[in-house]
């Protein structure tokens, strides 16, 4: 398969849009309140699995399996939950290393689907669900391919230093990049390179994928307290950013075997930081 360089270039400039807005957070002091805020969304975020797996879902999904289903099929659907089981179970971790509370998923997936904190994620999925319902193909698979953002607001974190706070997310941030990467932009990848068929295509493409980072460009900037600047924002929609390829990702998150939670739990709480005022 021949990447497309515009459609990588477009995905790449939103990955370091993402990549950046995690930066900046991190690059002053800030409360507790605002850690917890962009916390709490993505730790809402992770849990989705979770919630389909309580749902029932997968089990429906086995009972088709050789049937309608390929074993393939729920081989990368259980890997992907095991993967995500893994991210929420780290950031929930995390939230409650550094505020002593507790973390309910349900609650939190629950309070999430009404709160106005989750709108833009909301938005995000009502985007997907509209061009599912009404787009082409080739649309569909452009606003997939950039499901997750290939995990580039870890990317962001992974060079983070200071206290245990400082580097619990660091650590995590390479597994939970690293899992991103296999699951997310590679097989997305080669569902829409498989339906680009000419220079149209790759417009359209193009198109589908600029809108959607959009969104999650926003998305990110608000859930961390709006570090970037608006004109900054505008900057990178209009490609004023250099990309973040592929290659670049992968060096950052090679897998070492850790085990995250042994070492999380060796860790006094609270967690120390660096980054909390
Ligand atoms: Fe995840
Ligand atoms: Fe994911």
């Amino acid at each position: 398969m021949q990447p497309i360089p515009e459609i990588e270039e477009i995905v790449g400039k939103f990955r370091a849009g993402e990549a950046e807005v995690a930066r900046r957070f991190f690059e002053d002091k800030r409360p507790l309140s605002q850690h917890l805020d962009w916390l709490r969304f993505q730790v809402a975020r992770e849990a989705r699995n979770l919630e389909e797996i309580a749902s029932h879902q997968r089990c429906e999904l086995v009972e088709q399996v050789d049937r309608s289903v390929s074993r393939e099929t729920l081989v990368d659907q259980l890997t992907e939950d095991y993967q995500e089981v893994r991210h929420y179970g780290m950031l929930a971790y995390i939230y409650e290393g550094i505020s002593g509370e507790r973390v309910q998923w349900r609650e939190l997936r629950e309070t999430a689907q009404q709160a106005s904190w989750y709108e833009l994620s909301r938005r995000e999925h009502r985007r997907w669900a509209e061009i599912k319902a009404g787009g082409s193909e080739l649309e569909l698979a452009a606003a997939l391919f950039t499901r997750g953002g290939g995990g580039s607001l870890f990317y962001g974190m992974i060079p983070l230093r200071g206290g245990d706070y400082e580097e619990a997310l660091s650590r995590a941030s390479k597994t939970i990049l690293r899992d991103e990467i296999e699951h997310g932009a590679s097989e997305g990848r080669e569902d829409l390179y498989r339906l680009v068929r000419g220079k149209d295509d790759v417009e359209t493409a193009s198109r589908i994928i600029a809108e959607m980072g959009a969104i999650r460009l926003e998305m990110r900037n608000e859930q961390y307290g709006k570090p970037m600047p608006e004109e900054r924002l505008q900057e990178i929609r209009e490609g004023g950013i250099a990309p973040v390829t592929m290659e670049e990702m992968l060096s950052a998150c090679p897998r070492d075997g850790e085990d995250w939670f042994e070492w999380y739990h060796g860790k006094r709480k609270p967690l120390s930081a660096t980054s909390i005022r």
